[in-house]
């Protein structure tokens, strides 16, 4: 692995390879020592040209945790405000001998052009294009489902039936999650919202398409919700937020009606009361909080596969 910019056509032994990386991460850095020294006198920039909480941080933690340098590039108050172009600011950062450009842009593709330009020996990973593609969000989700659905245990992927709720047209979520989904086997995969909400042809995607809640949530064992994006919806389809929660957020109603064991995801941030009733969002069940804490060993074990020595060797 190279780059990485795309769940689409990750081989299935490789996303098999980084969750197993991910737990023997996670295990060999659960103590008051989390540091291991993987990656030292390597270096990762951090370039976020749209906001983040979560991706930006756990990248942060997930390179320190591997003993890299990083650096935050603030965009706001970097030299892109001067008109700096995107390929002249990462030919900049290279000249720093940066190793690892992790990139969050909002238009698609972004991650594509800095891999295109970037010096032979470093590495770009996305961390989330316009609507395109969230990859290790995607493979998050796939860790989450796989410690916590208890059939993706017992039975695998190929038994799952996993329900995607919510704004799939604007959600580079749901792609990289499908995507995810369909490598490991699984073949019922519902995607859940109002007609206008579903991008066009998203059936070739392996995807069965419902417009009613109840009837897509029937007999799941994983629900993931997707927030609305309204900075992406400027002067097209937003809906009521209240007609929205009515019909197709988690209520408490709903959620009595799920299996028993099945759980609720959403890749955050949340719109309390809209996706998922607030008093739902952290409570039985929902495993939001535990995709954050995932998501650091999952990149951390992307980071290593790409720029460190074999996961044996450290774990050892
Ligand atoms: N899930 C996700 O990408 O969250 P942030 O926008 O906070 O990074």
């Amino acid at each position: 692995l190279r780059h990485l910019l795309t769940m689409e056509g990750l081989p299935r032994d490789l996303i098999l390879r980084l969750l197993d990386r991910a737990e023997g991460l996670a295990q060999a850095t659960s103590g008051a020592e989390k540091k291991v020294a993987l990656l030292n006198g390597r270096t990762v920039v951090n370039l976020f040209f749209e906001a983040s909480t979560r991706t930006r941080t756990t990248f942060e933690l997930a390179a320190k945790r591997l003993s890299a340098d990083v650096i935050n590039l603030q965009i706001a108050a970097s030299s892109t405000s001067k008109g700096e172009t995107l390929l002249d600011t990462l030919k900049t950062m290279e000249a720093m001998q940066a190793d690892m450009f992790v990139v969050r842009h909002e238009a698609s593709g972004a991650a594509h052009f800095f891999a295109e330009h970037a010096a032979p020996g470093v590495a770009i990973l996305n961390a989330g294009d316009g609507r395109h593609a969230h990859p290790t969000q995607g493979l998050l989700d796939l860790y989450t489902i796989r410690a916590h659905a208890p059939k993706a245990r017992s039975a695998g992927f190929g038994a799952l039936s996993v329900a995607i709720v919510g704004d799939v047209l604007h959600s580079r979520v749901a792609r990289s999650d499908i995507h995810g989904l369909r490598t490991l086997g699984c073949v019922d995969i519902r995607v859940v919202a109002p007609p206008p909400l579903i991008p066009a042809g998203i059936e070739s995607m392996g995807v069965r398409v419902f417009h009613d809640l109840e009837r897509g949530l029937d007999g799941v064992d994983v629900v993931i919700l997707l927030r609305l994006q309204k900075e992406r919806m400027l002067g097209a389809f937003l809906p009521s937020l209240a007609e929205f929660h009515a019909d197709f957020g988690l209520t408490r109603e709903r959620f009595r009606q799920l299996k028993p064991d099945a759980i609720v995801m959403h890749p955050g941030p949340i719109n309390r009361g809209v996706e998922i009733e607030g008093e739902l969002a952290y409570g039985e069940r929902s495993l939001i909080l535990q995709q954050v804490t995932h998501g650091i060993a999952v990149r951390m074990a992307v980071m290593a596969e790409i720029l460190g020595s074999p996961a044996a060797e450290v774990l050892s």
